[in-house]
């Protein structure tokens, strides 16, 4: 029996299946190559390129492997993007999600864990946030997530569609042969990185004057192989007949963006200048979870998201792969 891991020559995606086929997992992987990339999976297990929304490709994947679940990671996750070009990402995120889900309905799939995002909560009333705090996006990315959740939510009640929706806080940090590499690339500490190589010159720091330590945003940081992990305890949970549910995936605290520069001149030992910019419209202050409902439901902890073993582990990926992942 095979796990289905769509998106899974992603950045998460490809840290989870490293951690499922290190368990004896079997695995086959469905993505487009849009953001991804082939050479971040082992060459020799099953993968299909193509799109989550292709009906046809998803029932041959069916016929083809006894799939017993689902590990639903792709989608497009660019905050900016989704603001200057709503339909794209509804139709893939929204749009595919749904004809994925629909065809593994048909092949008698029952089990499905899906990348969900602190993004639903939009700027939160309450810190920490807890899961049922209020969910109101601010952007279409958020949107598309959001609405995925409902679609499990009723295709649960209907169908008996079982699933597991995590909703990660930043996701960052590496694996010895896996690492953060999207093009374009808005996340922090790869582009601190870049910054500390001398491949774009400084780091942006959009804001300083938030109701901070510092004055700078603070963000819930989860190393990569928690994440991935918490995915594994996530199937794990449905396989023994567990609920449906959704969970938050972070630390319970945060760090500043200031905090994360300094922590990466230290590990790095380079120079990392700053570029001062006005705040971006719609950064809350604050993004910290609290990730007790995963701890109880899932008896998950972070073992590895202090911040220094994050930057760490990312500091060593970039030097081994200076320019990210080769093309092709
Ligand atoms: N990176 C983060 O900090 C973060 C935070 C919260 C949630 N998430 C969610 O986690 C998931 C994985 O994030 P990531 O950082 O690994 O992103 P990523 O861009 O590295 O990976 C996504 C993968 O999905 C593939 N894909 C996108 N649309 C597809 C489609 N229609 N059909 C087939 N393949 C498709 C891409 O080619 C890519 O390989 C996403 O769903 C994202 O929304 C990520």
């Amino acid at each position: 029996m095979a796990i289905l891991v769509t998106g899974g020559a992603g950045y998460i995606g490809s840290v989870t299946i490293e951690r499922l086929l290190a368990r004896g997992e079997q695995v086959v992987v469905l993505d487009d190559l849009v953001r991804g990339h082939r050479c971040a999976l082992p060459a020799d297990i099953p993968f299909y390129q193509g799109k989550i929304g292709d009906r046809q490709l998803v029932a041959r994947i069916a016929r083809e492997h006894a799939l017993e679940s689902c590990i639903h990671f792709a989608a497009l996750i660019e905050v900016g993007e989704s603001v200057l070009d709503p339909a794209r990402y509804f139709e893939n995120n929204v749009g595919h999600g749904i004809e994925l889900i629909g065809e593994l309905i048909q092949a008698g799939l029952r089990r499905i864990v899906f990348s969900s995002t602190a993004a639903v909560y939009g700027d939160p009333e309450e810190i920490p946030i807890t899961e049922q705090s209020r969910k109101w996006p601010k952007n279409p990315y958020g949107w598309s997530k959001l609405f995925m959740e409902r679609v499990l939510d009723a295709y649960d009640t209907a169908y008996g569609m079982k699933f597991v929706a995590l909703r990660y806080f930043n996701a960052a940090g590496a694996t010895e042969n896996r690492g953060e590499d999207h093009r374009p690339e808005s996340h922090l500490v790869p582009n601190v990185l870049a910054a500390a190589l001398g491949q774009q010159e400084g780091i942006r720091v959009f804001g300083n004057n938030y109701p901070t330590p510092d004055g700078t945003p603070i963000r819930d940081y989860i190393h990569v192989v928690d994440l991935a992990d918490a995915h594994i305890s996530a199937l794990e949970h449905l396989r023994s007949g567990g609920h449906s549910d959704f969970l938050n995936l972070g630390t319970g605290s945060g760090n500043s963006v200031l905090e994360v520069i300094e922590c990466a001149r230290e590990v790095t030992g380079r120079d990392i200048p700053l570029r001062m910019q006005p705040p971006r419209a719609g950064d809350p202050a604050r993004l910290i979870a609290d990730p007790s409902r995963a701890k109880t439901q899932l008896g998950w902890r972070p073992a590895m998201s202090d911040l220094r073993t994050i930057l760490r582990s990312a500091w060593d990926w970039r030097l081994r792969h200076p320019n990210g992942y080769a093309q092709g």
